[in-house]
C-alpha cells in the first residue's frame, strides 16, 4: 500500500468537492475540553485506583455494586458537565451546518459534547451519559440534570433502579444505531476519523469497511493507531489545531 498524505494540504484536497463528509470520533476530540481519554494516559487511574476501562465500564460492575457504579458514573457526569465544547467539536458543528455537503457525525463518546457544540443527529455508538434506563422495563428517560436524589436513581416508569444509557463491555451497541452508523460511514466520499484509538470494537470496523467501500479516510491524531495504515490522509495533530484549520477551508 503507498504511504498515505500527511499534510493539510492532502486532506484539503480530499475534502475539496467531497459531497457527503462522515466524522467518526473517539475519546481525543473532547481531550482538549478536559475530558480525558481511556488510554493512552500512561499508568494514570480512571477512578480510584482503577486503570482499566474494562473493568470500569463492565456490566459485572453494575450488577455486583449499583451504587459505585453511578459513583463512577456520577465522576464522569460531572466532570463532563464542567466541560465545554472545544474548537474541535465546533469546528464540526459549522461544517454540518455549511449547504453543500452531507455531514454525518458518528461518535464512541457518551459526553453529548457534539450535541453541545450545535452538531444535529449525532450517531452515539455507545449510548450517552445524559440518559437512563429502566434495568427492569427497559424505558429510556433524558437525565440531563447532574445532581440526582439517589443513586442508583429510580426509574419513573417501574420504580425500579435505572442505569446509564451507556453500552458496556461484553453489551451489544444498539443495532439501529451501528447500521445507521454503518451507513454513513459506507457512504461517504470521505470519512474523517478524529481521536480514536480504534481498538475498541464494532466501532473500529468502520473504518476499514469504509476503506473497502473506496471512501477517502483521514486520521486526526497526534499518535499512531492501528488505522493509519489503511489511511489516504494521516494527520498528527491535535484534532483543536487541525479540524479548525481543514474545515474553515473546505467550507469555503
Ligand atoms: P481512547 O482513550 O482509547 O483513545 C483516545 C485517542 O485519542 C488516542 O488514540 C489518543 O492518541 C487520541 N488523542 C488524544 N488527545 C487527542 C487530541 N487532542 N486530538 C486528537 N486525538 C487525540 O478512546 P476511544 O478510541 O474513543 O467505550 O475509546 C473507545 C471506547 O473505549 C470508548 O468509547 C469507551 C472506551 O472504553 C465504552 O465506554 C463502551
Amino acid at each position: 500500500m503507498r504511504t498515505p498524505g500527511t499534510t493539510l494540504a492532502d486532506a484539503r484536497d480530499l475534502l475539496d468537492g467531497a459531497e457527503a463528509v462522515t466524522f467518526l470520533t473517539g475519546a481525543g476530540v473532547s481531550a482538549e475540553s478536559g475530558v480525558p481519554t481511556f488510554r493512552g494516559g500512561g499508568d494514570a487511574p480512571l477512578w480510584r485506583d482503577v486503570r482499566n476501562a474494562e473493568d470500569l465500564s463492565h456490566p459485572d460492575f453494575l450488577h455486583a455494586d449499583p451504587r459505585g457504579f453511578w459513583e463512577w458514573m456520577q465522576y464522569r457526569r460531572e466532570l463532563v458537565a464542567r466541560c465545554a465544547p472545544n474548537a474541535a467539536h465546533l469546528a464540526i458543528a459549522a461544517f454540518q451546518a455549511t449547504p453543500g455537503t452531507r455531514v454525518e457525525v458518528v461518535t464512541q463518546n457518551v459526553d453529548g459534547l457534539h450535541h453541545r457544540a450545535g452538531s444535529r443527529s449525532v450517531l452515539e455508538l455507545h449510548g450517552s451519559l445524559w440518559r437512563a434506563r429502566g434495568i427492569a422495563c427497559e424505558h429510556t428517560h433524558a437525565l440531563l440534570e447532574v445532581a440526582l436524589p439517589a443513586l442508583p436513581p429510580p426509574c419513573p416508569t417501574c420504580g425500579g433502579p435505572l442505569r446509564p444509557d451507556i453500552v458496556l463491555f461484553d453489551e451489544f451497541l444498539d443495532e439501529r444505531v451501528f447500521q445507521a452508523a454503518f451507513e454513513a460511514v459506507v457512504d461517504a466520499h470521505v470519512l474523517v476519523v478524529v481521536g480514536t484509538s480504534a481498538l475498541v470494537m464494532p466501532a473500529a470496523t468502520l473504518p476499514l469497511r469504509a476503506r473497502r467501500a473506496g471512501v477517502k479516510v483521514i486520521v486526526v491524531n497526534p499518535e499512531p493507531t492501528p488505522i493509519d495504515d489503511i489511511a489516504h490522509v494521516v494527520l498528527r495533530e491535535r484534532a483543536s489545531v487541525a479540524l479548525p484549520f481543514l474545515l474553515s477551508a473546505a467550507a469555503t
